[in-house]
C-alpha cells in the first residue's frame, strides 16, 4: 500500500538530483544496524541478489553443500547454484511449514550452511537448526518485523536477508538487504555489490539499490508498526470466521507476527479446490502458495516420497488475502464467505 508520505519520499529522491545508490540507501542500512542493535546491513537490488551474496560471502561456494526447505520458493535453488555450492533439499515441519530440524539431521546432516526461511512470517526453530560448523541464513523475505521466542527473527544466525519485492511487507518495487551480526559479512557483500573502484580484478557485479527505492522502503519501515496490526487484524477475523475442518499455519495469533500470508489447510486436495471456487464465487481471490510443481525436490527430480510434509503442504493450502490495503468491507465479505464453507 503506497501512502501520499511514500511518494513524498520518492519526490524527495527525485528532486535531490541523487537518484542512484546514495543517502537513501545508507540511511536503510542504518535502519537495519539499529533494529538489531549492531552489526552490519548491505541493502541490494533484491532478495535473491541477497541469498546469492550472503553465501558467497559466507564462504558457500563451489564444493559446499547448503540444506535448503523443500516447501521453500525456486529463488533458493538459484542463488545456491550461482554461489557455485550444491543444494541439498530437506522436508519441513506441518505446523509451521519451516526446516523441519529432525528432517535436517537426517537429510543433510553433511551440509555446512543451511538456509532456514521464516516461512510467511513463522518462525523456523533456528536453534534446533544450528550445529556447530553448520553457518545458518535466514531467510526474512517473508518475515521482515517478525518477532519470535528466540527474539528478532533474522538476529540468530550468521547472516538474515531480506526482499523488498512489491507484494512483500514492505517494498521498493524490487529490492533487497543483508544484515549479519558480523560486520565482515556485511563488508564482504558490500564489495561484491559494485564492481567500480577496485585495484585488482575480482568478478563483481551491479546489484545496487536506488535511492528511489530505498526512499520508498524507509518511508513504509516507519509504519512497520501499523502494517502489522492491520495484518494482524485480518488474521483475527479469519480465525474467528474459520469453519470446523479446516486448520491453519501456526501461530499467526501470535503477538510478535509479522503475517506475511493467512494459510489455510484443508484436509485433502478436494476440499482445497472446494475452499478456492466456494471463496472465488464470493467474489474472493484466493492463491496456492506453492503448488506441487514448485516444490524444489521436484524442481530437482527427487523422489517426491522423501518429502512428504511438503507434498501434503503444496496440496491442502490456500493463502487468504491479507494485505493491509484490504479494506473493512472487503475483509468482512472474505471472512463471511470463509465462515459459510462447509468442508
Ligand atoms: C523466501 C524468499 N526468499 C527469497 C526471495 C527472493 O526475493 P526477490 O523476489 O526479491 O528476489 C523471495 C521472494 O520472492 C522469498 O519469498
Amino acid at each position: 500500500m503506497i501512502t501520499a508520505e511514500d511518494r513524498a519520499a520518492v519526490d524527495a529522491v527525485l528532486a535531490s538530483g541523487w537518484i542512484a545508490q546514495g543517502p537513501a540507501v545508507a540511511a536503510l542500512e542504518a535502519d537495519f544496524v539499529r533494529r538489531y542493535g549492531g552489526g552490519g546491513a548491505c541493502a541490494l537490488s533484491s532478495g535473491s541478489a541477497a541469498l546469492f551474496l550472503a553465501l558467497k560471502s559466507l564462504g558457500a561456494g563451489e564444493g559446499a553443500t547448503v540444506a535448503v526447505p523443500s516447501y521453500a520458493c525456486s529463488a533458493l535453488l538459484n542463488a545456491v547454484y550461482l554461489a557455485g555450492a550444491t543444494p541439498k533439499v530437506v522436508d519441513v515441519l506441518p505446523d509451521s511449514f519451516c526446516l523441519d530440524p529432525a528432517a535436517l539431521a537426517r537429510q543433510a546432516a553433511e551440509a555446512a550452511f543451511a538456509i532456514a526461511v521464516h516461512t510467511y512470517g513463522a518462525p523456523a526453530d533456528v536453534a534446533a537448526l544450528q550445529a556447530p560448523g553448520r553457518q545458518l541464513i535466514e531467510d526474512c523475505c517473508q518475515s521482515l518485523g517478525g518477532v519470535g521466542v528466540q527474539g528478532q527473527l533474522g538476529s540468530q544466525g550468521e547472516a538474515a536477508v531480506f526482499s523488498f519485492y512489491a507484494t512483500k511487507i514492505v517494498t521498493g518495487g524490487q529490492g533487497g538487504l543483508v544484515w549479519s551480526k558480523a560486520a565482515d559479512v556485511a563488508e564482504a557483500v558490500r564489495y561484491y555489490r559494485q564492481f567500480d573502484c577496485r585495484e585488482s580484478y575480482v568478478p563483481r557485479f551491479n546489484l545496487q539499490m536506488t535511492d528511489i527505492q530505498a526512499a520508498l522502503v524507509n518511508s513504509q519501515l516507519a509504519r512497520l508498526e501499523a502494517i502489522r496490526s492491520r495484518r494482524q487484524a485480518i488474521a483475527r477475523s479469519y480465525l474467528a470466521a474459520l469453519p470446523a475442518g479446516l486448520s491453519v499455519q501456526s501461530g499467526l495469533a501470535d503477538a510478535g507476527r509479522m503475517a506475511y500470508r493467512f494459510v489455510v489447510l484443508a484436509p485433502d486436495l478436494a476440499t482445497r479446490e472446494a475452499l478456492r471456487r466456494h471463496m472465488e464465487q464470493a467474489g474472493v481471490g484466493c492463491a496456492v502458495p506453492i503448488e506441487r510443481y514448485e516444490l524444489l525436490h521436484r524442481y530437482l527430480k527427487l523422489d517426491p516420497a522423501d518429502f512428504p510434509v511438503a507434498e501434503r503442504l503444496a496440496d491442502t493450502s490456500l493463502s487468504l488475502p491479507i494485505h493491509p490495503g484490504l479494506s473493512d468491507a472487503q475483509l468482512a465479505q472474505a471472512a463471511a464467505a470463509l465462515s459459510g464453507f462447509r468442508p
